[in-house]
C-alpha cells in the first residue's frame, strides 16, 4: 500500500477533551490518517465502541489498514457525517458519549496533484472529498454565474478582490474552458492587484479554498452535523471539533453558544424553570490552540482551533 502520512493536529487535547471512558461510545467524524482514532480507541482500551466515518475511500483503506487490531470495538462508516444520525441510528445507536470533527482535508489529499486541492501542483479542476459526488471545481469555474463566483469567493474565501477574479474567469473561459490548476492560478494572479499580490500568502489560497467549499458544502454540513451530533449526545458527553478556518470556527462558535445559552424568560422567576435549562456546557470559552513544540513540528497546527461542548447532566 503506498504512503499515506497525516500528522493529527491537537492530538492530546482532543482526547483529554473528550474525556474517553471505557465502555462507552464514541464517533470521530472525520477518521483521515486515523490518529484520533487511534487515540480513542487506546483509551478505550478493547472495551466500547467507536464508529469512524470518512466520505473518501482511500482515507477509509489506509485507516482500516492501521487500525486493523480494533476490528471489535471499530466500525467504519463510509459516508458524509452530514448523514451522522441516519447512519448510526441504522446500526441501533440512539445515544453516544463522544464525537470529534477535525475538519477540511487531509495531507494526504492536498499532496495527491491529480485531485485539484492544491495550487502547487498542475492538476485537472476537481476538489471532490468524496469522488462519488457530481459537483467539480471546474464546473463551478465554467458554469456559475459572475455574481455566484464572486458571491462564493467573497463569502468562503474571505478575498477582497473576489469581483475582479470572478470577472477574469468570467473574461477567460469565453475564449477557452478553464481545465487546471495552474490556469486559474494565472487567471486569479492576473486579477490582484501587483502590490497586493506581495502580502498575504498565496494568491490563490482564499479562492482554492473558496471552491474547495463549495464543491464539498462544507459550511452547511458542517452546520447539519453539529445539530445531529448535539441530539445524539448521552448526559456529559462531549463534542470536540477542529477548525482550520474562520469561518468554521464561527458557525462552531454561535451553534454552541445558542445551546448553552439561557432561553429569554420573563424577568424575576426565582428559579429557572425545568427543560429550560440550556443542553450544553462550554468547556472552552475560547478555542484550544497549539502548543510552541507542535507549531514547530506541524504546519497545519498554526490556523487549528479545539472547541469543547458538553451535554447537561440531566438532559435525557
Ligand atoms: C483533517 S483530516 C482528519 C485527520 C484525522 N483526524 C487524523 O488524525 O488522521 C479530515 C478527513 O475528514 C474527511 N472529511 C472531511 N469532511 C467530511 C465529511 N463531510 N464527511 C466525511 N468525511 C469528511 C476528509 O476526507 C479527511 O480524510
Amino acid at each position: 500500500m503506498e504512503q499515506f502520512f497525516h500528522e493529527t493536529v491537537l492530538l492530546h487535547e482532543t482526547a483529554d477533551g473528550l474525556n474517553v471512558r471505557e465502555d462507552h461510545t464514541y464517533v470521530d467524524c472525520t477518521l483521515g490518517g486515523g490518529g484520533h482514532s487511534a487515540a480513542i480507541l487506546n483509551r478505550l482500551n478493547g472495551t466500547g465502541a467507536l464508529y469512524a466515518f470518512d466520505q473518501d475511500e482511500k482515507a477509509m483503506a489506509h485507516a482500516r489498514e492501521r487500525l486493523k487490531k480494533h476490528n471489535s470495538e471499530l466500525t467504519f462508516i463510509s459516508s458524509n457525517f452530514e448523514h451522522l444520525k441516519r447512519e448510526l441510528t441504522s446500526r441501533g445507536v440512539a445515544g453516544v458519549d463522544g464525537v470529534v470533527f477535525d475538519l477540511g482535508v487531509s495531507s494526504p489529499q492536498f499532496d495527491e496533484a491529480e485531485r485539484g486541492f492544491s495550487y502547487r501542483f498542475d492538476a485537472p479542476l476537481d476538489m471532490r472529498m468524496d469522488q462519488r459526488s457530481l459537483l467539480t471545481a471546474e464546473e463551478i469555474v465554467n458554469e456559475y454565474s459572475f455574481e455566484d463566483l464572486a458571491f462564493i469567493i467573497s463569502r468562503y474565501g474571505e478575498e477582497r478582490f473576489a469581483k475582479q477574479i470572478a470577472r477574469k474567469i468570467e473574461d477567460f473561459r469565453k475564449r477557452t474552458s478553464i481545465k487546471t490548476t495552474f490556469q486559474l492560478t494565472e487567471i486569479i494572479k492576473d486579477a490582484i492587484p501587483a502590490p497586493a499580490r506581495r502580502k498575504g500568502g498565496h494568491p490563490s489560497k482564499r479562492t482554492f479554498q473558496a471552491l474547495r467549499m463549495e464543491v464539498n458544502n462544507e459550511l452547511k454540513v458542517l452546520e447539519s452535523a453539529l445539530k445531529q451530533a448535539i441530539s445524539l449526545l448521552n448526559p456529559e458527553g462531549r463534542i470536540c471539533v477542529i477548525t482550520f478556518h474562520s469561518l468554521e470556527d464561527r458557525l462552531c462558535k454561535q451553534i454552541f453558544k445558542a445551546a448553552s445559552s439561557m432561553p429569554d424568560l420573563p424577568p424575576g422567576l426565582p428559579v429557572i424553570p425545568e427543560g429550560e435549562e440550556p443542553e450544553l456546557t462550554l468547556i472552552t470559552r475560547k478555542p484550544i490552540t497549539a502548543g510552541e513544540e507542535e507549531l514547530n513540528t506541524n504546519n497545519r497546527a498554526h490556523s487549528a482551533k479545539l472547541r469543547i461542548v458538553e451535554k447537561r447532566k440531566g438532559d435525557g
